[in-house]
């Protein structure tokens, strides 16, 4: 998970226990405008140098301890050909309205910090060009689906629950001894793996995903990527293991293929893709554990290639296997 930054005065990025507002697209509704408009008419600020033209952002404001729902606040930037939406917002935070806060570190799309809502749409706001949604207003809001703490802020407690819940790490009964190097993989074991990767954690999939925001219980695009990263590496033993949770009706099965995780992911992982042929993978298991009650086996859950490896510690020991489940079954939501 990216360091989270907050660059808002209070300094409440990923407070534990935060009273934030309800999950779910209502808490995205916004309220009445409070109409605060800052016009970045001062001469002598960084951002104004050379600028000519303004654009509005309105930024949805939500500061718990005055008030009980999200305002809208606007203010004028600068236009200027090479700034993103992060850099307006920066800009407002440095000229305009120190008490403003959000999250972003490395302004360059590599931290995951930095996703909010902009004009209704999920993306990495060091990635979007200001001049591209001009004349404006720009609308920015933050991430769909997830707690707000303050702002722009939002928690995102249940995504790193959920994550560590699929154990995105190498899995091993056993290493092998030092002494017999190093476990080498071939350009195209590598390339098995290496789109899922690419993951860095922002969420927009999330923010993106209809079911995430309707079902408490998913465990949502990039979580479920991320556990193919592991299953697929030829180092990793796990597969058996995180079968256990992905095929719960809250793993894979949830998933309707709205496909709108893929599309709007900054790195090509294709979350949807990852999650359909996971169903593939697990359906066959499932029928393998059926026919071959003593066969159930550990890469092969993920990927329907065995490769010849050894059964994973789950496996080993026996641990009974939950059936798949077809979408809109509702029997282990826990609501
Ligand atoms: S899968 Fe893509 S959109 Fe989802 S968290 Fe990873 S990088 Fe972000
Ligand atoms: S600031 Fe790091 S991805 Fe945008």
């Amino acid at each position: 998970m990216p360091l989270a930054v907050t660059t808002g005065s209070t300094g409440t990025a990923g407070a534990a226990g935060a009273t934030g507002t309800p999950r779910g697209p209502a808490a995205a509704a916004a309220t009445a405008t409070v109409g605060a408009t800052a016009t970045a008419g001062a001469t002598g600020t960084a951002g104004m140098a050379g600028a000519t033209e303004t654009i509005a952002i309105e930024v949805q404001r939500y500061r718990p301890e005055e008030e009980t729902a999200p305002s809208w606040q606007r203010y004028e930037v600068p236009l200027r050909r090479d700034w993103m939406v992060l850099d307006g917002l920066n800009y407002i935070k440095d000229s305009l309205d120190g008490t403003l806060s959000y999250r972003w570190a490395c302004r360059m799309g590599v931290c995951g910090s930095c996703g909010m809502m902009v004009n209704g749409k999920p993306v990495l706001t060091c990635a979007t060009y200001l001049s591209a949604l001009a004349p404006g207003p720009v609308r920015v809001e933050p991430l769909r689906g997830f707690p707000v703490i303050r702002d722009l802020v939002v928690d995102v407690r249940d995504f790193l629950d959920k994550l560590k819940s699929v154990k995105p790490w190498i899995l091993r009964s056993e290493d092998k001894p030092l002494a017999d190097g190093e476990y080498l993989q071939t350009p195209a074991e590598l390339a098995e793996y290496k789109p899922y990767s690419m993951c860095i954690n922002c969420l927009l999939c999330y923010s993106a995903c209809p079911i995430y925001a309707l079902e408490d219980g998913f465990v949502g695009p990039a979580a479920i990527a991320l556990a193919q990263r592991y299953n697929l590496d030829t180092r990793d033993e796990g597969a058996a293991e995180r079968l256990d949770v992905l095929s719960q009706h809250e793993g894979i099965w949830a998933c309707t293929f709205v496909g709108e995780c893929s599309t709007v992911c900054p790195k090509g992982v294709d979350p949807a893709g990852a999650i359909q042929r996971y169903k593939v993978a697990a359906t066959a298991e499932w029928w393998r554990s059926l026919l071959l009650p003593w066969g159930k086996a550990s890469r092969s859950a993920a990927t329907g290639d065995d490769r010849g490896r050894s059964p994973s510690r789950s496996a080993a020991a026996g641990k009974e296997q939950a059936e798949p489940r077809p979408a809109g079954d509702e029997r282990s939501r826990g609501r």
